[in-house]
């Protein structure tokens, strides 16, 4: 958590950017896995958190922006609680903490959400995601589920953006600081990483160091030695040698900020001439995309690039072939690269989806390119000095999309489908890092987890 000024402050501006009406903030609850009093573990709202602060479920909140009100709303335990509990501290004296000086019951928000609306002042909400938060909206508002996301406030939605998107010194040194985690996490990871073992005996090493830490993961890893399958989440494979092994995760730090990399590696400890070649593309393309980072520039040019070289690079080992420009523009390098270069990160790994991805990466100048691979571009619009962002490109040989584009004859001018097929069952290489937007330029972020061939095979011990 940040001094109290920080969340006085972020009210504030959000105050200058809503005109009128009541803004609401739901937290989050508690969710049962399987009988209500076990349950997941518990993840606050990132937007009540950003402005509210309290990581606990059970509230909500409400900024009046006809009286100036700002009142945080919750229960108190009571004796028959804290024999379970333990003592807590009273919601004033956590409120407090943050900078709200007025706290009532639970139940008086639901009073005063009904009072305000019969007042015919505007209710503004945020798009709710979280299943119990839509019941209780639906119940409150008298909105049918399905129709919350287009009743949800765009007034408040771009107001929270705009200030969440740029992110504070304080907010940049925590992420910072959850780098050193991921770092333990990646190098302790890759370290663990030999023929013969599974996929989860290292997976499960990493989330425990995330744990061991007071955090979590930021999301729940992705890795694995097919890594074309883009958003695997199993980890029961047996790694072998000749494997590359795509690991993706992150840490979420005890205030809850996301960190996000991906390395690859070959499981061997060594590359093979195959894997170094594919790797070094991967490599280049993410770099030269870092380079290119600077406010002002459109992170969806930053995409383009990055393809280009990715199409270069294979169009020099035979696998593309013809005009790289208008391959990309055509969109044939998205049989080895079908996603987007990045997104923005904060307190979420994907910051702000739930708001709206469209509003959060897009505005009225820059608009998402409706291509197969690049319509999965997260963030498109100019950078932002402040802005924190993944940077992200990969090449996969995914057999299904290669049999149909093949039997479709698709892009038959830009790729050589003869040549590709020798890279089936090669898997995937995707290298990601975290980077601020900077006045001048950008900084990737945190301590530098080993990248380069070099610097992997000699952490793995180069097969030894
Ligand atoms: N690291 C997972 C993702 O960006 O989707
Ligand atoms: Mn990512």
């Amino acid at each position: 958590m940040f001094e109290k000024n920080v969340y006085l402050e972020r009210r504030k501006k959000l105050r200058d950017l809503v005109k009128n009406g009541v803004l609401i903030f739901v937290g989050n609850t508690e969710l049962p896995m399987n009988y209500p009093q076990n349950i997941y573990h518990f993840r606050q709202d990132s937007s009540f958190l950003y402005f509210f602060g309290i990581d606990e479920p059970g509230l909500a909140a409400i900024i009046d922006l006809d009286t100036g009100k700002e009142i945080i709303f919750g229960n108190d335990v009571e004796i028959e609680d804290v024999i379970w509990t333990g003592p807590l501290p009273l919601l004033s004296d956590k409120a407090e903490k943050f900078g709200v000086s007025s706290t009532e019951v639970f139940a008086n928000f639901e009073t005063y959400v009904c009072n305000a609306r019969k007042e015919n002042k505007t209710i503004h909400f945020l798009p709710p995601y979280n299943p119990n938060t839509k019941i209780f909206l639906t119940d409150l508002l008298g909105i049918p589920v399905n129709k919350l996301k287009e009743n949800a406030s765009m007034e408040l939605m771009l107001a929270v953006i705009q200030v969440r998107s740029i992110k504070s010194v304080a907010e940049v040194a925590e992420i910072e600081n959850g780098i050193d985690t991921a770092y333990e996490m990646f190098t302790k990871g890759m370290q663990l990483v030999k023929p013969n073992r599974y996929e989860y005996e290292v997976s499960g090493a990493m989330e425990g160091i995330a744990l061991a830490k007071n955090g979590a993961l930021s999301f729940p890893t992705i890795l694995s030695v097919r890594g074309e399958i883009l958003h695997g989440h199993a980890h029961g494979n047996l790694m072998n040698d000749g494997d590359m092994l795509v690991m993706d995760a992150g840490f979420e730090t005890p205030n809850r900020y996301a960190t996000d990399h991906t390395r690859s590696v070959p499981v061997s400890g060594i590359f093979t001439q195959k894997q170094k070649e594919i790797y070094q593309i991967v490599l280049d393309s993410q770099m030269l995309a870092i380079e290119a980072i600077k406010p002002g520039v459109k992170y969806q040019d930053v995409h383009l690039l990055s393809c280009k070289v990715i199409a270069e690079g294979l169009k020099k080992l035979g696998l593309m072939k013809g005009d790289v420009d208008e391959a990309v523009k055509q969109g044939a390098h998205a049989l080895f690269f079908p996603h987007g270069l990045g997104h923005m990160m904060g307190l979420d790994v994907h910051d702000m989806e739930d708001i709206g991805q469209i509003y959060v990466g897009y505005d009225d100048e820059v608009r998402p390119i409706d291509q197969f691979g690049t319509a999965y571009l997260r963030l498109g619009r100019r950078l932002q000095a402040g802005f924190v962002l993944t940077v992200e490109p990969g090449i996969y040989f995914i057999p299904e999309l290669y049999n149909l584009w093949k039997t479709e004859n698709k892009f038959t001018e830009f790729i050589d489908y003869g040549k590709v097929s020798e890279y089936l069952g090669f898997g995937g290489i995707r290298i990601e890092d975290d980077v601020l937007v900077t006045e001048t330029g950008h900084q990737v972020l945190g301590k530098a987890i080993p990248k380069t061939i070099a610097e992997i095979e000699a952490l793995m011990g180069g097969g030894r």
